[in-house]
């Protein structure tokens, strides 16, 4: 059959995202979808620890066993997302304030994890969003407590718990250069202490005319130099205004959801189909350029539908940023993507 996965058999694993709804088969025509077309997934909330670790001596694994009975069912890549992030993190977590306390919670919550899961799961997000734009640490509550130590410390648990497990550096705007050379500094003070760090993932939330090709090119290349395997970990691409660019209004008005900020609300017009088109061709034409370093390309999500784009920055906008549209279809985008391999 012609699909996505089928299709870049050969190059590196397609994934999606996937929510609770999906993982528990709601729908069988999104379970059909999901399963005809990708051959990994990540978990788009589940696996976060507001969710998985409410509380400082409770952990809730029934929907992260759903996840990965899913995947194996499937026969699939299973990625896990994420241990260690400064958001979505319990109230208990995020008001620890000593040091020792602070180490304690974080070996409990990785080992815990990461030794229920071992040898099911494929590859984790160790550590997510650690890194500011400007290529500084950013401030989460990890750093304050414990300082610059918890990423490398942060590895070096997760591969105590499974020393097979692929272990990622996660994270957005990856493609910017003053954040690239940060989290290659990041990287290389891991790497330089001896511990194990396998791959780094570039989001990829992108938009129709930013990150330009050259910088994603420059980052896949520059992160593949450090000898970890990259992946494309959150794909998608908005089709609607920032808010953050959008000038001359004020801030209020930026952010409302009018007219200017939600141009499609109906339906995506056929202009605006063919550039998201041409967008995907360019993206998928540089990473079939550099299959030798990508292992995974991940959408975020199945379809147009339930994107977290719908909701962000703005509530009840509508973007358009898949491969599959509100009717599980697949887009013009689809057909190009695929073309490219039939091209080859
Ligand atoms: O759990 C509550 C539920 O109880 C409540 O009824 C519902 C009502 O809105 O909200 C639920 O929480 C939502 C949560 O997802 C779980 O579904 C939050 O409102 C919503 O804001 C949250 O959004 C997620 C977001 O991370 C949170 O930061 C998105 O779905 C998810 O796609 C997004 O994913 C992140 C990656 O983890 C890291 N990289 C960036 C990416 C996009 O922001």
């Amino acid at each position: 059959t012609v699909s996505l996965k089928n299709a870049f058999s050969g190059d590196f694993y397609i994934g999606t995202a996937l929510d609770e709804s999906q993982i528990e088969e709601k729908d069988p025509k999104v379970t059909k979808l999901i399963s005809t077309e990708f051959n990994a997934i990540t978990s788009e909330n589940i696996m976060k620890s507001m969710f998985v670790h409410p509380e400082k001596d409770k952990f809730n694994f029934e929907t992260t066993d759903k996840y990965v009975a899913f995947g194996k069912k499937h026969k699939m890549f299973i990625h896990g997302h994420t241990l260690i992030w400064h958001s979505q993190l319990p109230k208990w977590f995020s008001e620890i304030k000593d040091s020792a306390e602070m180490n304690a919670a974080l070996e409990n919550h990785i080992t815990t994890i990461v030794k229920k899961y071992k040898g099911q799961i494929d590859s984790w997000d160790v550590v997510n969003e650690a890194v500011n734009d400007d290529g500084s640490l950013r401030k989460s509550v990890f750093l304050k407590v414990l300082g610059e130590d918890f990423i490398a410390k942060s590895f070096q648990l997760a591969a105590a718990a499974d020393p097979k497990v692929d272990l990622y550096y996660n994270d957005y705007s990856m493609t910017n250069p003053a954040k690239r050379e940060g989290v290659i500094r990041m990287v290389k003070k891991i790497q330089e202490k001896g511990v194990k760090i396998d791959g780094i993932g570039m989001q990829g939330h992108w938009h129709l005319d930013s990150p330009k090709i050259e910088e994603i090119e420059k980052s896949i290349i520059a992160y593949s130099n450090l000898g970890v395997k990259v992946s494309i970990t959150e794909l998608d691409v908005s089709v609607l205004p920032s808010p953050y660019g959008l000038q001359g209004a004020d801030v209020s008005q930026r952010f409302e959801n009018n007219e200017k900020m939600n141009p499609y609300p109906k339906t995506l017009p056929d202009s605006m189909q063919v550039k998201l088109a041409q967008r995907y061709n360019e993206i998928f034409k540089l990473f079939l350029k550099h299959k030798d370093k990508i292992s995974r390309v991940t959408f975020w999500g199945v379809n147009d539908s339930q994107s977290w784009l719908n909701n962000f920055p703005i509530r009840g906008r509508t973007d358009y940023p898949l491969l599959f549209d509100t009717n599980l279809e697949p887009k013009k985008a689809y057909y190009q993507v695929l073309s490219l391999k039939q091209k080859e």
